[in-house]
């Protein structure tokens, strides 16, 4: 009875010898050094880039109720946090801008004293062990919201090529360690490669059109005027076309491959990471952290442990790195 139980769950690949009782997998779940000792799957400083925010001012450093812990900040304070990250132990941060003034072609994203770029040269010399990263995209600088120039009512692609890579050449000569594209018009990548041969590429590379952005563009002030990102990002119900997606970006020239979100799309996660042998990144975004710190303030969770728990599981999915909103927090967790 046992014996043919045993078989049919293991669907032949095992010997028999493997069911119960001589196998009993609670032994290994003893201790915390046993369950250490067969865990599969870490985490650890060197997984983690935490976002920034820099926007004008002095002094600034304000809380956006949606996002709870997460400030824009002005320069100065940008500084005094990527101090205290360093000494906390995070080695990468991403840096987004919130410029003064938007217009229509979003100007301000490769102007060579924006908001983005005086940043860069701040953290440049005042954090010189940290690693820097930017966002490449329009939708912070355009007054439209949307992620490049318009004709009509839609996003132009190749009108938007050249302003992205002006974007991404800005960030590289104010220091920028990797510039990361995440606006979705095709062939950015390879636009950015040709004009930046050094610069590693992070591509936003299968960047789906989500509801889980929500916290970020009212931190961003990037939300669109009109309409949605449904023309420019990927649809949800697509994996196949995400494996397109980031086969056209390494073609083109890209370093790491980025999914997002990462908690709601584990499997695209896990797709890319066995069909690409190239560096796989996921972004756990701004709704998929404020959904953990929303439930946790209200008494219905532990912060902690579910967020290392998504951690983990994105790591699992095959993520090496993962963009987090907790990178702060983790290098005080671990
Ligand atoms: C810029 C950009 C967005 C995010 C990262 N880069 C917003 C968007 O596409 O609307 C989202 C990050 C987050 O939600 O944490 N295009």
């Amino acid at each position: 009875m046992r014996v043919s139980r045993a078989r049919s769950v293991s669907a032949g690949h095992y010997p028999s010898v493997v069911s119960f009782p001589a196998t009993r997998l609670r032994r290994l779940r003893r201790t915390d050094t046993l369950r250490a000792l067969v865990r599969e799957t870490t985490l650890s400083l060197d997984d983690v880039v935490m976002p920034l925010f820099a926007c004008p001012g002095e002094g600034v450093a304000r809380q956006v109720e949606g996002l709870p812990g997460i400030a824009r900040r002005s320069v100065d304070e940008v500084v005094r946090e990527a101090r205290e990250l360093t000494s906390l132990g995070v080695r990468a941060v991403l840096v987004f801008g919130i410029p003064e003034t938007k217009d229509a072609d979003g100007t301000g994203a490769w102007d060579a004293d924006g908001i983005v770029q005086r940043t860069l040269r701040a953290l440049r010399s005042e954090t010189p062990g940290l690693t820097l990263l930017t966002d490449v995209c329009l939708c912070e600088y355009t007054e439209h919201g949307h992620c490049g120039t318009l004709e009509g009512d839609t996003v132009a692609n190749d009108e938007t090529l050249d302003l992205l890579v002006r974007t991404a050449a800005s960030h590289a000569e104010a220091g920028a360690d990797a510039v990361c594209p995440s606006d979705m018009m095709d062939g950015r990548v390879g636009a950015i490669r040709e004009a930046l041969p050094e610069t590693p590429i992070v591509s936003y590379a299968a960047k789906y059109a989500s509801a889980f952005y929500g916290p970020f563009r009212e931190v961003a002030e990037s939300t669109p005027a009109f309409g949605d990102r449904r023309g420019y990002q990927m649809d949800p119900a697509n994996a196949r076309e995400a494996l397109r997606e980031c086969a056209l970006d390494l073609e083109e020239g890209a370093d790491v491959l980025m999914v997002k979100p990462a908690l709601p799309y584990l499997d695209v996660i896990r797709s890319v990471r066995e069909r690409f042998d190239c560096p796989v990144w996921a972004y756990q975004v701004s709704g998929e952290y404020a959904m953990v710190r929303a439930a946790a303030d209200a008494g219905h969770l532990e912060e902690r442990r579910a967020a290392l728990e998504a951690l983990t599981a994105i790591r699992r999915a095959g993520a090496g790195t993962i963009v987090t909103y907790w990178a702060k927090d983790l290098a005080q967790w671990l």
